[in-house]
């Protein structure tokens, strides 16, 4: 999504320094372009060289050297990019933006650009929220420089609250919001940073004996494409999936389990959440006493009987009202006929805020296919959306959640 784009990346000195490295293994892994300028404390933090051999490209540290000089003045440097990234931002290197100083080269063409700028701060609870640094993100942001993050959470120094930096996915996320990459529709640009989310994918396996089991066709095509959205909007984002041949997506924790049960407990160790998507084909039933042994055919004996059991109810459990209710959860309905009265029956059924309903009947290839088509039914309606490749329904969806969640604690906290 960020094919082709520019960013010159400014690393300065902080601990947080070091997630630079996924940050820009994930800029170039969507098609953009990083350049790396690395401030002196910044090099006691990262080298040169490791910046080097992700971005391929060479990094420049120094105002006064002839050679860079030569080649990409730092007025250049400034000015052939699209956007301008400081992650992570020092209390030093906010104080020198918004004084106006140009004593390295990163102030030097943070003060020569005329792009955007990004900046990702990260530093001590105490030095974030010192007046000092409060006036001075006040007065950058009055310049037009755009913010994200930091989080709160634990710190290098043994303290808690926010300074931290945002996750190398939600900083991905701001830039693609920026240079207008993420989503396509009219609510493109929000954000999911701060905002934590579960999604479930794939099918699930139930055991009859060790070697056998009851399962279903689902691939996780669509739960998957659905947390990688979410990632890509910000989202700390943790995948359930079930046996899948599909990769695991980028910047998301997964959790690998085989039946029903477990994948209810990996949800409910997943703990406070904002949003829970439940995309997979969860088996209704599981045998009611699997065998420990493999069952033997028996020459001339008839097949054996198979008791089946209902399989706990992911979805109604997770949407039970309590104070561990995701404020948004949204289920799944694979219907092979009356569709949307079904989702519609089903949202009210099982206490879920939001039904996607697709039709899985073998002639609409849904099952392993790449496209989908989907109703949305809420508290307010069923809508009907086009036939869409799964990644678009996925992107429609996380828009479609971002703006339902609204901006994120975090963000308007450090506002
Ligand atoms: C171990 C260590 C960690 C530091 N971490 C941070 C940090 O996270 N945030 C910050 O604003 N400053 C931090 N500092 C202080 C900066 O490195 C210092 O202010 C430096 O001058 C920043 O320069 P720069 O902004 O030009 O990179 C740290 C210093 C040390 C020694």
């Amino acid at each position: 999504m960020l094919n082709g784009k520019r960013i010159l990346l400014i690393v300065a000195g902080g601990i947080a320094a070091f997630k630079c490295h996924d940050l820009i293994r994930r800029l170039r892994g969507q098609g953009a372009h990083v350049r790396c300028v690395l401030t002196e404390a910044g090099a006691r933090f990262v080298t040169p060289l490791s910046l080097q051999a992700l971005s391929e490209d060479k990094v420049y540290t120094d105002m006064f050297s002839l050679t860079d000089e030569s080649e990409m003045g730092h007025i250049e440097l400034s000015r052939e990019a699209d956007l301008l990234v400081v992650a992570p931002a020092t209390a030093n290197i906010l104080a020198r933006m918004a004084a106006g100083m140009a004593d390295d080269l990163a102030a030097t063409v943070l003060l020569a650009t005329d792009k955007p700028v990004l900046a990702a701060p990260a530093m001590n609870v105490r030095m974030w929220t010192h007046a000092a640094t409060v006036a001075n993100v006040e007065t950058l942001k009055k310049r037009g420089v755009t913010f994200v993050g930091p989080n709160d959470g634990a710190m290098a120094c043994n303290e808690y609250g926010p300074g931290r930096m945002s996750e190398p996915a939600e900083i991905v996320a701001a830039i693609e919001s920026m240079l207008g990459a993420s989503a396509t529709g009219p609510l493109a640009g929000q954000s999911l940073a701060g905002r934590r989310a579960l999604v479930t994918s794939g099918p699930t396996r139930e055991a009859i004996d060790p070697v056998r089991y009851i399962s279903n066709h689902s691939s996780g095509k669509q739960g998957h494409a659905i947390a990688s959205a979410l990632a890509k909007l910000g989202a700390e984002v943790t995948l359930v999936s079930g046996p899948v041949a599909v990769p695991d997506p980028m910047g998301v924790k997964v959790v690998k389990i085989d039946s029903a049960d477990q994948m209810l407990a990996a949800c409910q160790a997943a703990g406070q959440l904002d949003v829970a998507i439940f995309a997979a084909a969860v088996a209704d039933w599981k045998a009611a006493s699997p065998a420990g042994a493999k069952i033997k055919k028996q020459a001339g004996a008839p097949p054996p009987a198979l008791e089946l059991t209902p399989n706990p109810d992911i979805l109604a459990t997770v949407s039970r009202p309590g104070p561990q209710r995701p404020a948004l959860v949204v289920g799944f309905a694979a219907e092979t006929e009356n569709l949307v009265a079904n989702a519609v029956d089903k949202r009210k059924r099982k206490g879920c805020d939001w039904i996607v309903a697709n039709d899985v009947s073998p002639a609409t290839g849904t099952f392993g296919g790449e496209r989908n088509t989907v109703h949305l039914v809420t508290a307010e309606g069923v809508e009907a959306w086009p036939t869409l490749s799964k990644d678009e329904v996925a992107g429609r969806l996380a828009d479609r959640i971002a703006a339902q969640l609204g901006r994120p604690r975090s963000v308007k906290a450090a506002e």
